[in-house]
Formats: structure tokens, C-alpha cells, sequence
């Protein structure tokens, strides 16, 4: 697609699935200002959290602390009572730390999950709005990564990361304020080591980071491989292709798994360094304290508590770059969450322009009209005609001559981009959704059916539809006699995409539901693919029922089925090339006739005979 093409429909073509080019520092700030909107109403719940973090976060630090008195002022004295007491209140300060990380984790937990759960209703909402153009350019793969693995980032982040951060920190100071008070000058030995884990920290941080963006990305691409491979295994195993395409899930599974293990490579490195600078320091500590405890000068209490502390203050420091890289995740993941939720929606018509459409009583009139999916590649070119109502209008022509895009427009799924489209004289733009819907009922080429009973899938449109009057439908349609025989009739459980029922069952299941929905302007799609004759036969009586009484549109394959349309228009490579009733457009002995041979080679014979 040209550079043009993308600015003319408005879309990103998302490939850059990582914060490409971005000002890193300011697309963190925006992000943080729209993941506090998904926080904020749990602010009673933040702030208990917060409290108790920050509460607690001073208990842990207390223990070398009482280490050390148990050890100067009650062991090296003999003083068992003293012992008894000060044992006492460790266990009390232990069942609190406990009690306080207990309350912390389940509160943490409670808004990350009310939070996300929020935040994908926002996200399907979303998808429901966007525009079918928006789906053309967007692997569903991808999409499905968005709403499982990016949401599931941000709710480690808001369980575990966000709040927790806040503890680790007030827990660094704590230490640091009862190091000093305890002694200034094994403090600043243990302070001392402190660069060189920040430096250990950063480093490590800032390479980690770029492995979990790839960790990502290959992770949407999987998805999307998986995706796609298993809705089309069929062809896959129908072409011979699985030693093919088993080859290139494992370049893409590769990609994934070494990306995966340059991050645990990095954590590998990290953590034993940490452990390595820890015992380093105790060791310093250690070999500093030993003259001058000899000297008198320092208690074994306090080297104790020393070593103690060294241990404390070294955890939340890994902790820290712990949650930093959740932070990141979430912030990538954010990014994209929000980049989706960004993507804009067609903007509803004023609720006063064409309010007063509920019926559709005179013409769908279009003229002029000319489209593209993208770029100048024009799919139709200046059609003009005209619908009035009651009457059935067949389009035809070649596979690809554009029949599919000219519904597409009058559904409105696609904008027109010259010319316009009016239904008694409002412009199509102009109908509020909801009543367009109501006004155009359409059967698509190929049946969409979801997971769920037959009954489910036939009200789909209105689930309050009582029984009757479903069997009724389907008995009109025709459709009453195979589902009688399904295991259970109308509680048959469909498989997700009517996987199990044949192409003329799910076509006459979506007659049934189009019939159900009952619109003023019935569209039909007619699907290429072909039936046998009994069902060929059963499928155009339904068409033929389904069509009466009302204005209806039907795009036929099968010439047959037309005869009798008040006007058939036929199109040639995206132009209107003849318009007129069945017999003037033999007549004529143009395109339609051709079309007309070739699907009755009998008359072929006559003519030329
Ligand atoms: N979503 C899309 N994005 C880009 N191009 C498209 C899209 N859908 C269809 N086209 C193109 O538009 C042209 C017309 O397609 P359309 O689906 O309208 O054909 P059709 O007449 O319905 O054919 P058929 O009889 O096979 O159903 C084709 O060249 C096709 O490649
Ligand atoms: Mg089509």
C-alpha cells in the first residue's frame, strides 16, 4: 500500500509493533495518565494498599534491629527473661510482616483484576465500533495478542508492580535510617557497593529491555501464525504444505525462543552479581568489624544485624529492577493498548440528520458513485442507479467486477469516496447506525456462525424472539426440515463457525436469521460456492420467500434464480455495463446474454441451430 493510500483512509498499518519511533519519554507520561483513568475508581482500594505498604514496609527492617539487642543487652548477659520478651515481640513483628503482605497481595491483586477487567470491556467495545476497514489491515492474530498478553502485562503491573515499588522503596530508606543509627561507619561500607549495583542494575535494565520488546513482538507474530495456521489447516493438509509451513513456524518459534533466552540469559547474569555484591559486602562488613569488636569498639550484636541488613537491603534493590521490567512490559504493552483504543471510529451522524428514516418507503438512489479500498485502485467506477421500494433489483457480473464492494457501501462498512449513496433522499452518511440496521438486512456471501444452539444463532439479531415464531421462519425458509433432524433440533450446539453443518444448511440457517431480523431492505450475497441440486433447489425456493413482500437486492450467481427481478444490473470490472429486466437484456444479446449461455448451454444449442 502507498504512503498516500494509508493517509487517505486515515490507518496505521500497525507493523511497528514496538514504540518505534516515538519520544520514549513523553509517550510514558501520556501512558501513565491513561492507565490512572483505569485506576482511579479504586482509589479507597489504592489508598488501604498504599498504607499498608508503606505501614509495613518498616517492619521488615525492624528484625536485624532486634536481632542485635537480643544479642548485646539479653544473650551476652545471661538475661533469659530479657530473651523471652524480646523473642516475643519478633514472632508478634513476623505475624504482622506476614498479616501485611497477606493484606497487600490479595488488595494489589483485587484492583489489578477490576482494573483489567474494566479495561477489555473498553477494549471489545472498542473493536465493536471500529470500522470492517480497520480489520482488512489488522491480522486477527495481533489483535488477539492485544487483548490476552497485553492485558495480562498490565494486570501483572497493577498487581504487582506498581504499588509494590512504593513498599520497596520506603523499605530501602527504613534500612538505611536504622543502618545509620545503629553505626555511621559500617554503613557508608555497605553504601559504598552501592554504585556498582546501580550501575549492574542499569545496565542490566536497559538490555533486558530491548529483549522483552522482541519477546513481544515475536510473541504477536506467533500468535498470528497460529492464528491463521489453524483456521486453515485444511488447505495446509489439502496441499501437501505441512513440512512448508512447519518449517516456517520454526523460524518464527525460533525468533521467540531467542529472544526469550537472551532475557533469561541477562536475568542469569544479574541475579547471581547481586548475590555476589551482597556477600561481598557482608564479607567487608565482617573483616572491618572484627578489630574493632575486638578493640572493644563495636558489639557482635550489631556486626549481626549488620549482615542482616546487608541481606534486607540488597532484596527490594532486586526487586526493584524486577518490577521495573514489569513496569516496561506494561508500558509496551500499554502503548499498543492504547494505540487500539486510539484507532478513531467512523463519527455518528447528528441524531437530527436523518432521524426520520425508520421505514424505508420510496428509493435507494445511487449516483455517481465511485470506491476504492485503497489508494486509487478503484474497485467501482461512477455507478449510478436506482432501488425503489418493494422491488427486487439482481446485480451480476464476474467474480471480482465489485458486486460484494457495492453492498459493502450500502452497509456502510466502507465510506464512499465519490459520489453518493441516498436512501429517500438522506444521505447514507447521514442515517444513525442503529436505524441503517434496521433498514438493511444482509445475508453475507459467507455465512458467519457463532459457537452456540441453532435456536442462539437464528435470533442472533434479537434474542427475545419467542419460538414460534423461529420454527415458523424456518418452516417458510424451508429450513425446518434438516434442523428437525440434528441431535436436539434447535438445541443443537453449533461449532464455532457452523463447523459440522453443511455450506447449504448455514446458508439457509442465515436465511432464517435474515427473515427473523425482517428489514425493510432485504440483501443478499449469494455464496459462490455450489450446492447439490436438491439443496440448490431448496436454497432458491427460500430465496424466493425470503424476497416477497419486501425490497430486496440480491446478488445472483445463478441466473435462474433472477428471472423475475424488476431490474437486473450488470456489472463489468467495477462499471455498470447493461441495466434492464431479464428478457430486455437477452434481447440486447450483450454481456448478460453471454452469462445467460453459459450457464444454459441447451439455448446456446437452440440459437445457433
Ligand atoms: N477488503 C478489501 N480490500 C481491498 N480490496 C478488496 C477488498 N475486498 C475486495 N477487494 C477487491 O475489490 C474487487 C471487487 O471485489 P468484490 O468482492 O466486490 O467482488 P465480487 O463481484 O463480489 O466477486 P465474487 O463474485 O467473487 O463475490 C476485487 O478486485 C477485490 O480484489
Ligand atoms: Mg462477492
Amino acid at each position: 500500500m502507498s504512503g498516500a493510500a494509508r493517509k487517505s483512509t486515515g490507518f496505521r498499518t500497525q507493523q511497528d509493533e514496538t514504540l518505534g519511533g516515538k519520544q520514549k519519554g513523553s509517550v510514558d507520561i501520556y501512558i501513565v495518565k491513561r492507565l490512572f483513568a483505569y485506576i482511579r475508581p479504586f482509589k479507597g482500594l489504592i489508598a488501604g494498599a498504599v498504607a499498608l505498604t508503606a505501614g509495613g514496609a518498616m517492619l521488615g527492617p525492624l528484625r536485624p534491629w532486634l536481632t542485635k539487642i537480643a544479642i548485646d543487652e539479653h544473650i551476652s548477659r545471661g538475661d533469659h527473661q530479657g530473651l523471652a520478651v524480646i523473642s516475643l515481640i519478633m514472632l508478634v513483628v513476623v505475624i504482622l510482616d506476614g498479616l501485611k503482605q497477606y493484606q497487600a497481595t490479595w488488595l494489589t491483586g483485587l484492583i489489578g483484576q477490576k482494573a483489567v477487567f474494566n479495561l477489555r470491556m473498553d477494549i471489545f467495545r472498542h473493536l465493536q465500533r471500529l470500522p470492517i476497514r480497520y480489520f482488512d489491515r489488522n491480522p486477527v492474530g495481533r489483535l488477539i495478542t492485544r487483548t490476552t498478553n497485553d492485558v495480562e502485562a498490565l494486570d501483572e503491573m497493577l498487581s504487582s508492580g506498581l504499588i509494590t515499588i512504593v513498599g520497596d522503596i520506603l523499605q530501602l530508606v527504613f534500612i538505611v535510617v536504622m543502618m545509620f543509627l545503629i553505626d555511621w561507619r559500617l554503613t557508608f561500607i555497605v553504601l559504598s557497593v552501592l554504585p556498582l549495583m546501580v550501575w549492574a542494575t542499569i545496565s542490566f535494565k536497559n538490555r533486558v529491555r530491548q529483549a522483552f520488546l522482541d519477546v513481544r513482538t515475536h510473541l504477536a507474530r506467533l500468535n498470528s501464525f497460529f492464528q491463521e495456521h489453524i483456521t486453515g489447516m485444511k488447505i495446509v493438509q489439502l496441499f501437501g504444505r505441512e513440512e512448508s509451513e512447519f518449517r516456517r513456524h520454526a523460524e518464527i518459534n525460533a525468533d521467540h525462543r531467542d529472544a526469550n533466552i537472551r532475557t533469561v540469559f541477562y536475568f542469569s547474569i544479574y541475579y547471581p552479581l547481586i548475590e555476589f555484591l551482597s556477600s561481598l559486602t557482608a564479607g567487608l562488613v565482617v573483616w572491618y568489624s572484627a578489630t574493632r569488636v575486638l578493640k572493644a569498639d563495636l558489639t557482635v550484636g550489631v556486626v549481626v544485624s549488620f549482615v542482616q541488613y546487608i541481606w534486607l537491603f540488597f532484596r527490594p534493590l532486586q526487586h526493584l529492577s524486577d518490577r521495573f521490567n514489569i513496569l516496561q512490559t506494561a508500558v509496551t504493552s500499554s502503548d499498543r493498548i492504547f494505540r487500539l483504543l486510539e484507532e478513531p471510529v467512523d463519527p455518528e451522524p447528528p441524531e437530527s440528520a436523518g432521524k426520520g428514516i425508520t421505514v424505508f418507503k420510496d428509493r435507494i438512489v445511487f449516483n455517481d458513485v465511485s470506491f476504492a479500498y485503497d489508494g486509487d485502485n478503484w474497485v467501482l467506477r461512477d455507478i449510478s442507479f436506482e432501488i425503489r421500494a418493494g422491488h427486487t433489483v439482481a446485480i451480476v457480473g464476474a467474480t471480482g467486477s465489485g458486486k460484494t464492494t457495492l453492498i459493502n457501501i450500502l452497509s456502510r462498512f466502507y465510506p464512499v469516496r465519490k459520489g453518493s449513496v441516498t436512501i429517500d433522499g438522506t444521505e447514507l452518511a447521514d442515517i444513525p447506525g442503529h436505524a441503517l440496521r434496521r433498514l438493511i438486512g444482509v445475508v453475507m456471501q459467507d455465512v458467519v456462525l457463532f459457537a452456540g444452539t441453532v435456536r442462539e444463532n437464528l435470533c442472533f439479531g434479537d434474542p427475545s424472539i419467542p419460538d414460534e415464531r423461529i420454527r415458523e421462519a424456518a418452516r417458510t425458509v424451508g429450513a425446518d426440515r434438516f434442523i428437525d433432524k440434528l441431535p436436539g433440533g434447535y438445541d443443537y450446539r453449533i461449532r464455532e463457525n457452523g463447523s459440522g453443518l453443511s455450506v447449504g444448511q448455514k446458508q439457509l440457517i442465515a436465511f432464517v436469521r435474515a427473515l427473523l431480523y425482517n428489514p425493510d431492505i432485504l440483501v443478499l450475497d449469494e455464496a459462490t460456492s455450489s450446492v447439490d441440486t436438491e439443496t440448490e433447489s431448496l436454497i432458491e425456493e427460500a430465496t424466493d420467500r425470503l424476497m416477497k413482500h419486501r425490497t430486496s437486492i440480491i446478488i445472483a450467481h445463478r441466473l435462474s434464480t433472477i428471472q423475475h427481478a424488476d431490474m437486473i444490473i450488470v456489472l463489468h470490472k467495477g462499471t455498470i455495463r447493461e441495466t434492464g429486466t431479464h428478457q430486455e437484456l437477452l434481447a440486447r444479446r450483450g454481456l448478460y446474454h453471454k452469462l445467460y449461455l453459459l450457464q444454459h448451454p441447451e439455448r446456446s444449442r437452440m440459437e445457433n441451430s
